[in-house]
This record gives C-alpha cells, structure tokens and sequence, in this order.
C-alpha cells in the first residue's frame, strides 16, 4: 500500500489484513498502551472541512504510538486557492512522514497523492470516506463475527461518499448490500458497477431499491448517514423534504433481524435521517462506532509509516 485513498484499491486480503492489525491495536491499547510504533513520525493534517472524530482520532492515534499530528485548518493552507495543489504536495511532504487529507473534491485528493514523497490518507472526499469504512467494518466484525457471508447491511439514505466506501468494503468482504434512496439520490454508476464487479468475486448479493422497508428486511446492520453532506448545505430544504420517507425510527429497526446493529458516521441530525430513540436505543452501536475510528486508523497510520 503506498497510498490509502478508497476501499477499492484494497484486495479483500489487504482489507483483512488491515481489520486483523486494527483488533491487534486495539486489544495492544485496551491492555495498557501501544508499542511507540511511529516513534518521532509526523503526520500532517489538511482540512478543508471541519471535523471532530477525523481530526481527534487521527491526533490521538499518531500520539498514542508515539508520533506527532499537525492539524492545518481550512484557512492555512487554502489548498488549490493560495497555492496549486501539487505544489502543496511537493512542499509539505518534505517535512511529515504522511500526509492526511480532508477535501472537496476527490481529485484533490489523488493529485497530493500524486505529487507527495510520503503516503496520503483520503479523510473524506466527495467521492468517499475510507477511514470511515475500514473503522465500520471493525465494529461489525466485534458485534456479528469476522465472518460476514450471508450478512446484511442495509445503507438507508443518500447514495454519497459514506454509502460508497460501505459498498465497496462489503462487495470486498462477501457481506450482502441493499441500499434504499429516494429516485435522483442513488449511488453513482461507476461506483454500484465497481460494487457489481467485487461481488461477483465475492458472492455478495447486492440489491438498490427505493424502498426503505424492502432493503432493511433480513439486515444484520442498518446504516444511515446525514441527507445532506458537507458542501451541500444549499440543497439541505429540498433534501429533508425529498428525504422524509428514509427515516430511521423504531419501526423501520423493527422490520430488521432482532439482533440488528444501528450505525452512523456521525455527526447525526437527530429527528432527521434518524432519530433519538433509535441513536439512544438497545440496538445503537454509534459510540462503538466513533471510537473505531481511532483504532482503525493506527493501522492504516503503522502499514502506511511505521
Ligand atoms: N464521521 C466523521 O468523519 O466525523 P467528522 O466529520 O467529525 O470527522
Ligand atoms: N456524508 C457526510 C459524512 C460526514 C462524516 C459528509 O460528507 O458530510
């Protein structure tokens, strides 16, 4: 791996690999502490959007194996508006060990990755959230078991950067994919076709309604992220109207298996794409969730720079 910037560059192996070393971490830091694994290694963060979990979980990662993070704020750097981006690249990889880099748009993204001497982390784009998958697939592993064929995830909303990385890190893992949105809000092409493609590998079955009852029936795992994501807060009226119908409430979990996991990135708008009852509620893996972000990302941190 020189670079972590999608799910789909991965092979199942390396995804396995990277969850296996993420339970290693995790069980090393429950235990005590982590071995200083990135010891006088630095990690520098560019944000272009803000952030809680990415941000802390990441600075807290590289501290706790004994490294550094710098956090650049949107308004240090301006990415692409004070200075190109290559540039960017060239100059700041010459001082971190790695770069992490919250975007707009993906291409931002692959062009550091591109022009950076030192592996790049994709910490959300437009087009996906990879750290984001690799920490959901660790919870699901702790709550259903390392193996996931003939598992569910129902993805309940809209077919963005979240849904993306969800169907990609499934198709790669054998686990069963539906996803219910309303018409107009569906998974880029390319992407369900990257999906398809995985899953015939895989012998995940894969299933893209409208219909939020019919994707949440038999899920092992019911997912929702925000209906409108960073960027789009222009859109978000329209979006709570069109999205309406795709809650996730206590009778939509109902219509699950029984022993069904709720899922959120976070942040959540509670009484839109879900609400308090089921955030707050017996089958709410949402703190879990958060916290594997931190465990994930060593991992990816260790195979990337150690
Ligand atoms: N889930 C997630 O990426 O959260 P932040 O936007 O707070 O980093
Ligand atoms: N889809 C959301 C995820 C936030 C972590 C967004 O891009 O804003």
């Amino acid at each position: 791996m020189d670079h972590f910037l999608s799910l789909a560059d991965l092979t199942p192996d390396e995804l396995r690999g990277l969850l296996n070393l993420a339970v290693e971490l995790k069980e090393e830091w429950k235990a005590g502490g982590n071995r200083p694994l990135l010891k006088g290694k630095t990690l520098g963060m560019i944000f272009q959007k803000p952030s809680l979990r990415t941000r802390v979980s990441f600075e807290m990662a590289m501290i706790h194996l004994g490294g550094q993070a710098l956090y650049l704020s949107p308004f240090e750097i301006q990415l692409g508006k004070r200075e190109s981006v290559p540039d960017v690249a060239r100059v700041l990889s010459r001082y971190v060990d790695g770069i992490m880099a919250r975007v707009f748009g993906h291409a931002d993204v692959l062009t550091l990755a591109e022009y950076s001497c030192v592996p790049v982390i994709n910490g959300l784009s437009d087009y996906n959230h990879p750290c984001q998958g690799l920490a959901d697939f660790l919870t699901i592993i702790e709550h259903k078991g390392r193996s996931l064929r003939g598992r569910k995830l129902a993805f309940i909303g809209d077919g963005n950067n979240v849904a993306t990385s969800l169907l990609f890190g499934a198709t790669l893992l054998g686990m069963d994919f539906a996803i219910a949105g309303p018409p107009g809000y569906e998974l880029p092409s390319g992407v369900w076709a990257l999906g398809q493609q995985f899953a015939a590998d895989s012998g995940s079955h894969l299933l893209a309604t409208h219909d939020p009852h019919e994707a949440v029936t038999g899920a092992d795992v019911i997912y929702t992220d925000v209906w409108a994501s960073m960027g789009q807060e222009a859109e978000a009226e329209e979006r709570a109207r069109v999205f309406g119908p795709y809650q996730v409430n206590t009778s939509l979990v109902a219509e699950a298996r029984p022993d069904v996991i709720v899922m959120h990135c976070l942040p959540a708008h509670r009484g839109q794409e879900i609400t308090d009852e089921v955030c707050d509620g017996p089958h709410s893996v949402l703190w879990d969730q958060a916290e594997n972000r931190m465990h994930a990302q060593k991992a990816i941190l260790v195979e990337l720079i150690a």
